[in-house]
């Protein structure tokens, strides 16, 4: 099967606020998908649904042809999760942090100790992997989390603004780390950004969510045609995306 995450239909109300209106969404195996949208377009609501984590209110998921609501432990077995907020045990190592997780996930390898260091030196963390995490910045967070997606040698990354709180070094590095999940491991991953620029740079398609709604979704250039017009060739992602954006503003 050639897709990795499939929804239709799917929507997420809390109370009065829809938060997910009616979403069809098709990604395919090994795809860089961007999914972007202001704040409290509902990218997290979307995240969480297709982790098994909230369950939608209407419509349906698969990922990897698993249903999140009904098989959520077979879900869980291949997809990899950077949350918007990624959190650790401060006061242990990123070592113990990761071996900790190992276990949480039954990952019961004879080889674990070299599996760790392996993945701390892929995100550049193996000489600082002894450290408490306590002490770790920003940028050193986001890329353990990293490291423990890359533990679980997943299908599909789900990656919830990896690049939030970055400087532009962090970002590009992240964004690098992202690109190799992809094209060195064939991994599916599917990432939230507001950093259109490097969204731009590595993903295969995106997709634009306003107020629940996907506006939009395909390979960039497709939607820059679509947008902006058969003649012009240099384009931005942040041009189309604003061109959504501002037409769903009311008119001053
Ligand atoms: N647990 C919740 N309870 C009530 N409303 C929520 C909850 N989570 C998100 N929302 C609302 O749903 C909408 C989408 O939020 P979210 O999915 O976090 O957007 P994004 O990740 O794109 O910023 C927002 O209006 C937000 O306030
Ligand atoms: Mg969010």
């Amino acid at each position: 099967m050639s897709t990795a995450i499939e929804t239709h239909d799917l929507s997420k109300r809390y109370r009065s606020q829809v938060a997910v209106n009616h979403l069809d969404l098709q990604v395919a195996r090994g795809e860089i998908f961007g999914f972007l949208g202001p704040n409290g377009a509902g990218k997290t609501t979307t995240f969480l649904m297709l982790l098994g984590l909230s369950e939608p209110t209407a419509g349906t998921v698969r990922v990897c042809g698993f249903d999140p609501t009904r098989a959520p432990l077979k879900v869980k077995r291949v997809v990899g999760y950077l949350p918007e907020n990624v959190g650790f045990y401060e006061d242990m190592t990123a070592f113990d942090n990761l071996r900790y997780v190992a276990r949480l996930n039954g990952i019961r390898d004879g080889a674990l100790q070299g599996r760790i260091e392996a993945v701390l030196d892929q995100v550049g963390l193996l000489a600082e992997g002894r450290k408490r995490v306590g002490a770790y910045s920003r940028g050193m967070r986001q890329r353990l989390g990293i490291a423990e997606v890359l533990l679980k040698d997943p299908q599909v990354a789900f990656l919830d603004e990896p690049t939030l709180g970055l400087d532009p070094d962090g970002t590009q590095r992240m964004l690098d780390f992202i690109q190799g999940l992809s094209r060195e491991k064939g991994i599916t991953v599917f990432f939230s950004s507001h950093q259109l620029d490097q969204v731009q740079r590595i993903s295969d398609r995106v997709g634009i969510m306003l107020k629940g709604t996907l506006v939009a979704a395909g390979p960039i250039e497709e939607l820059a045609r679509q947008r902006l017009g058969v003649d012009q060739e240099n384009y931005t992602l942040e041009e189309i995306y604003l061109r959504y954006f501002r037409e769903d503003q009311p008119t001053q």
